[in-house]
C-alpha cells in the first residue's frame, strides 16, 4: 500500500492555495528534470477553487500537458461536462498556454470513442507527473464506480489500456475514465476531499479488510507519492 501523507486545513481556501502550490512545484520539478510535464485533473465541484489558484502559478505552461481523469459523455459545452469546467476555470491566464487533451470525442458512445482517445493520450508525457483525484460518497474516484459492470476491467492493475468506458447505475451519464492502471503509475497522486462525510468514507474505505472500494484500490496499487488534501 502507498505511503499516504495527510494534509489537513482549517479552511477550503487554505487547502486550495496549498494544493495548487504543491501541484505547481511537482510540475516544475518535471519540467526541470524531463523538459515537459503532465497533469490529469478531476471534474466535479471540489476542484474549482483550486483551479482558480493553479491558473495563477508562474510556470512554463507551454511545456505542460493537461488532461482529465474522467469525463461525462456529453457535448463539451454542457453544464455537466468536466472539459467545460476545466476550460472555464483552469485553462485561463498563465495556463492558457498549456496543451489540453480532452477525453470526449464526437463518437456517439464512450465505447466508440476509446480508440481515438487512446491515440490522443499518446501525446501526453507518461507516466503522469501529477494526478488530482476527487472522490464520491460511494467511494468512487475518477469514474471508477463501485456500482458499474465495468469496474473489474477498469480497476485491473494489469489493464494495458489508458481509458475505459463506464456506465454507472448510481450517477448520471455514460463516462470515460482513466483506468486504475493509468492512474497508479503517476509520479504524484493528490486526493482532494472536503467535508467530514467524505473523510469518514475515505477512512472506512482504507480500513475495510475486504471488498476494497475504488478509492482504496487506487491507494493499494499506487507507485508514486500519495497525498490526501482535506478541509472541513
Ligand atoms: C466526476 C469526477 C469524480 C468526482 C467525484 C467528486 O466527473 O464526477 O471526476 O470522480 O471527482 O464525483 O465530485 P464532487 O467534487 O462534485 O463531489
Amino acid at each position: 500500500m502507498a505511503d499516504i501523507r495527510i494534509h489537513d486545513y482549517d479552511s477550503r481556501i487554505d487547502l486550495d492555495i496549498c494544493l495548487a502550490r504543491e501541484v505547481a512545484a511537482a510540475l516544475e520539478t518535471a519540467l526541470r528534470e524531463r523538459g515537459s510535464a503532465s497533469l490529469a485533473v478531476s471534474g466535479g465541484r471540489t476542484p474549482v477553487g483550486m483551479f482558480q489558484q493553479l491558473r495563477q502559478m508562474r510556470l512554463d505552461w507551454s511545456r505542460v500537458w493537461i488532461t482529465l481523469v474522467d469525463d461525462r459523455w456529453l457535448p463539451v459545452d454542457h453544464a455537466d461536462s468536466n472539459e467545460r469546467l476545466v476550460r472555464e476555470n483552469l485553462l485561463k491566464y498563465q495556463v492558457e498556454a498549456a496543451n489540453f487533451i480532452g477525453l470526449k470525442t464526437p463518437a456517439p458512445t464512450p465505447e466508440a470513442g476509446l480508440t481515438e482517445v487512446e491515440s490522443a493520450l499518446a501525446k501526453v508525457p507518461q507516466p503522469f507527473d501529477v494526478v488530482i483525484l476527487g472522490m464520491g460518497e460511494d467511494g468512487h474516484t475518477a469514474s471508477l464506480f463501485p456500482c458499474s459492470a465495468e469496474l473489474e476491467t477498469a480497476a485491473a492493475v494489469d489493464n494495458p489500456k489508458q481509458v475505459v468506458a463506464v456506465n454507472p447505475t448510481t450517477a448520471p451519464y455514460a463516462r470515460i475514465s482513466l483506468t486504475l492502471a493509468a492512474i497508479v503509475r503517476s509520479r504524484n497522486i493528490f486526493l482532494h476531499l472536503t467535508g467530514e462525510k467524505k473523510k469518514a468514507v475515505f477512512d472506512a474505505a482504507m480500513d475495510a479488510p475486504t471488498e476494497r472500494l475504488p478509492i482504496a484500490r487506487v491507494f493499494d496499487a499506487a507507485h508514486g507519492v500519495c497525498h490526501l488534501y482535506w478541509a472541513e
